[in-house]
């Protein structure tokens, strides 16, 4: 055994050196990394899963990214580092003066690397390759908002920024307005990736623009690009270019590659252009839309008649067991009940709609609950968290960021007796007992496959009444 005499032999100096040395070293840390807007994890939980924090694409965005992944075998700039000459978490506008035609590339959080460029730009799209006048250095960088989940950058076609020599090519298309490079890749497919990866940066990066600014779009799916078309009007005049299969060389003044994030389908009014918030995302949703409703009520949309209540229904995980019974409690609380399952083939204008159309909204943690976005003010979302310790999953998700949409936020954190898992394991079985220890020990792919795949959820209805009877008391008056 350690004698217990030894650590006193320390001096007092020496101890007051180390903690004026970890000061330091935390105020260092501090400046680093603090402006970044990602919530720090506490939970050590939340540290495992930091990559991972992620809708379960089972839909079309793994399979399209799929067939990407031949073509990606660059090393992830996450782990690569190096290519980039300077970074600044903190002011952008410091170094974004660096010269006329000098592009700079900078970490606008852990998330998201943005790079910007005047001059003579010239962009080779079909060869992912930007020359830039008046640089000597290349750089690569990947216009997708999720620089620190490498699953999700695998699919993302890296560009290179190259100084425009006397090798690089003429230009074949002069724009005389400025380009801004995104991505459909990683995880986008998922409507809840589509908002927090895609639209919510691209907004709060493009909106100052006026329409007065040319997307250029890698990994273009038509599919995708159709269903937000009428969001994409709202920030560009111009038709969005497919950059990987285009043969010309475009020329531009000015280039953006890659959108600026601040948090979780959220935007901080502090930091971003014109002060925008996401309640004027919202507002542009709406106009893309042709949303009526701003606020919720009591009295649903006419004021004097029924809130109503819209269920999101799943089909394949996750799914509410009697459904059909909690509408018929919801109806005789004096609600209007509806209940839609948003998938890929949905009309984004029909669904926003009905959502719009909604003072309450309940679903269980999944993509579908991303439609929140076209809540109006005031509205209820209730959250079904299901049995797992999923709390800092849906916090992170949609609890945190309800609030900036002027959404009041409800969870139902479903008990042990409303879960399916209770047929599907013995009482004793750790995936019941104890939920952490599962997730330590096998990681995200564990959580998803006991917690988020093969859960089912009978709700317990007088439970469900009560929160329903909350809900309604939150609405505001009619
Ligand atoms: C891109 O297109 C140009 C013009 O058609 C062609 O010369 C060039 O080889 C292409 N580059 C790649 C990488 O496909
Ligand atoms: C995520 O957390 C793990 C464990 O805490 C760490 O090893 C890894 O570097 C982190 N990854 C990123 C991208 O922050
Ligand atoms: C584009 O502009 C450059 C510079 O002004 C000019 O040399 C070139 O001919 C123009 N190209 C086209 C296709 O208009």
């Amino acid at each position: 055994m350690r004698s217990r005499q030894e650590p006193r032999r320390v001096s007092n100096g020496v101890i007051i050196a180390a903690m004026l040395l970890s000061l330091c070293v935390l105020s260092i840390v501090k400046a680093r990394y603090c402006s970044t807007p990602f919530a720090k994890p506490d939970d050590p939980l939340q540290e495992q899963m930091n990559s991972s924090i992620r809708m379960e694409t089972d839909e079309p965005a793994s399979k399209a990214a799929g067939e990407q992944e031949e073509e990606q075998e660059e090393e992830s700039p996450a782990t690569g580092g190096g290519a980039v000459p300077e970074v600044s978490t903190t002011t952008p506008t410091a170094v974004a003066g660096g010269g006329k035609g000098k592009p700079t590339c900078f970490m606008t959080s852990k998330r998201s690397e943005r790079c910007e460029a005047r001059g003579d730009i010239r962009v080779e799209g079909n060869a992912s390759t930007i020359y830039i006048g008046g640089i000597n250095k290349e750089w690569k960088t990947k216009p997708y908002a999720r620089y620190h989940d490498p699953v999700a950058m695998a699919y993302v076609r890296e560009f290179t920024l190259k100084p425009a020599d006397e090798f690089a090519p003429a230009c074949t298309k002069n724009h005389s307005v400025p380009a801004f490079v995104f991505s459909n890749g990683g995880f986008s497919g998922n409507l809840y990736h589509d908002y927090t990866d895609v639209l919510v940066p691209l907004f709060l990066s493009t909106h100052q623009f006026k329409g007065e600014v040319q997307f250029l779009l890698s990994g273009l799916k038509p599919w995708w690009v159709n269903k937000f078309t009428l969001f994409f009007r709202q920030l560009t005049k111009y038709d969005i270019l497919d950059i990987d299969n285009d043969r010309d060389v475009h020329c531009f003044p000015r280039i953006v590659v890659g959108a600026t994030f601040h948090k979780d389908m959220g935007v901080d009014p502090a930091r971003s252009p014109g002060h925008v918030s996401v309640v004027d995302f919202k507002r542009a949703l709406r106009r893309a839309f042709g949303l009526e409703r701003a606020a919720a009520s009591r009295g649903g949309a006419t004021g004097n008649g029924k809130p109503r209540l819209l269920i999101i229904s799943r089909k394949n995980s996750r799914r509410f067991l009697n459904e059909r019974e909690m509408a018929q409690a919801a109806a005789a609380m004096g609600f209007d009940v509806r209940i839609a399952e948003p998938d890929q083939h949905t009309d984004m204008s029909t669904f926003a709609r009905l959502v719009n159309s909604a003072d309450v909204m309940i679903g269980v943690h999944g993509a579908g609950l991303t439609n929140m976005v076209f809540l109006p003010r005031g509205a209820v979302l209730i959250q079904v968290v299901p049995f797992g310790g999923l709390e800092w999953l849906t916090s992170v998700t949609f609890k945190n960021p309800a609030k900036d949409m002027e959404v009041t936020y409800m969870d139902y954190n479903i008990n042990l007796q409303e879960s399916s898992l209770l047929d599907q394991y013995p009482r004793n079985h750790q995936v019941l007992t104890d939920p952490y220890a599962v997730h330590k020990q096998g990681g995200w792919d564990a959580l998803k496959t006991a917690y988020l795949d093969k859960q089912n959820i009978r709700m317990d209805l007088d439970r469900f009444k009560k929160t329903l009877q909350e809900a309604l008391d939150r609405l505001p008056p009619a």
